[in-house]
């Protein structure tokens, strides 16, 4: 018998962070073949994820531009994957999450008449300009998909509150399995500066890159954390600064020249997962470190007005701390000053998975597609 061939379309850092465990899978089960084609809507970032998880995609489709558009991101795509589904003929095609290679790679199949597998399906924060595009795009691909992949039950019920009742599975998040590979006790980092930092001060990861954030609310972040860094002696902020442009200008222009941060570039996954682990305290803007920071027992607070990840707000680990100024500051001081405050914040929690979200996903489309006679089991968190 033929093998099912299943396609996974991935462009950015994180989405090939939460599906290169998921290629791999696939790729152990012997009725399935296993294919991957990126989009490298994201070049060096992705490249890094890669590496680390020793993987070669069997179709690159190579559109990254400095500065580029969503539309030239999502056009770009769109005819590229019309090469790449043409060559590798799939019988199924796995996106993931919100990006615009997301968007694109599930129309581009549907418009192949291939069944969509949307993995973290179902994440929503109901306003379309926040964050943007990529409510929006998550919006779309629930139209288009055949499976959705929810990570958490929540996710699950906003999907059946929009209408779509069939082929549901709650999974996990598929970080929670790469966060298994990667973080390691006795860890030595390849970035010398982190080997090197005075743990025994509160060390702050940062992170920064989302497009409703540019201008004003990233001003407002940098000038936050230069002030966080000039008032606290006992504190050292580790900055790995996302590559896009914007971003680095804004880093250039309102943060660099502080004393006491670290503004270093992206580091590998395996280096970031394993400094999350040892730092006191994360602040961000990211989707996925709401995610990894609680199952590491870190503080996280959310530099942004909403999140579509209020599992972990519920749990106590993640706080909203807005874009003003004075309240980041004011949320970070209490964290590093206040030991019970902090106390209260710093457990590990898993609402995102057991790290088994990549065998989840791979049964399930197993018995959609007539290979497995059991349905899988969902995640109960
Ligand atoms: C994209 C996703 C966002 C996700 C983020 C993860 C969209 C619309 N946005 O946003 O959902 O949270 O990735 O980081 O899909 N660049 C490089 N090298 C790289 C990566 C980026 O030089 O390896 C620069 C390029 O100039 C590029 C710019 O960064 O044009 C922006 O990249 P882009 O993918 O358009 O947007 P992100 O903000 O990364
Ligand atoms: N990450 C990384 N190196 C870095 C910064 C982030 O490997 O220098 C990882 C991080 O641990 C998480 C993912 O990238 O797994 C998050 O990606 P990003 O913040 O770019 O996007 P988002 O999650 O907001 O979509």
């Amino acid at each position: 018998m033929d093998k099912l061939r299943i396609m996974s379309v991935f462009g950015t850092r994180p989405e090939a962070i939460k599906m290169c465990p998921l290629v791999k899978e696939l790729a152990s089960r012997p009725q399935i073949e296993s294919l991957c084609c990126v989009t490298a809507q994201h070049r060096q970032m992705l490249d890094s994820v890669l590496d680390v998880f020793d993987l070669k995609p069997d179709w690159d489709l190579d559109i990254m531009t400095p500065r580029q558009t969503l539309s030239t991101i999502t056009s770009k795509c769109l005819t590229g994957m019309d090469e790449a589904l043409e060559a590798l003929r799939p019988d199924v095609v796995l996106v993931h999450g919100d990006t615009s290679t997301t968007f694109a790679g599930a129309l581009s199949a549907f418009y192949h008449q291939i069944p969509v597998g949307h993995v973290e399906a179902g994440l929503r924060t109901y306003d379309k300009y926040s964050p943007f595009p990529e409510e929006m795009n998550r919006l779309l691909v629930s139209g288009i998909a055949d499976m959705y992949f929810c990570p958490t039950a929540g996710n699950r019920e906003n999907l059946v509150r929009e209408g779509h009742t069939e082929n549901l599975f709650i999974t996990g998040n598929t970080v929670i399995d790469a966060l298994k590979t990667t973080v390691k006790e006795d860890y030595r980092f390849s970035t010398e500066e982190l080997n090197t930092l005075p743990y025994e001060k509160k060390v702050v990861l940062v992170t920064c890159h989302r497009r409703e954030n540019y201008g004003e609310p990233m001003r407002n972040i940098m000038l936050a954390l230069r002030q966080i860094a000039e008032q606290r002696p006992d504190v050292e902020l580790v900055y790995p600064v996302h590559l896009s442009p914007v971003v680095r200008e804004s880093v250039d222009k309102y943060l660099r020249g502080a004393p006491r941060v670290h503004l270093i570039d992206p580091l590998p996954a395996d280096e970031m997962h394993n400094l999350m682990a040892r730092c006191y305290l994360v602040l961000t803007d990211s989707g996925g470190l709401q995610e990894e920071a609680p199952a590491l027992g870190k503080p996280v607070l959310v530099m942004r007005r909403e999140t579509e990840r209020p599992e972990a707000v519920a749990a106590g680990t993640v706080k909203l701390c807005g874009v003003v100024q004075d309240d980041i500051v004011t949320m970070a001081e209490r964290l590093i000053c206040d030991r019970a405050a902090y106390e209260r914040m710093a457990h590990a929690v898993n609402p995102y998975g057991d790290g088994h979200a990549c065998r989840r996903i791979a049964d399930a489309i197993e018995w959609r597609c007539g290979l497995r006679k059991e349905r899988p089991e969902d995640y109960q968190a």
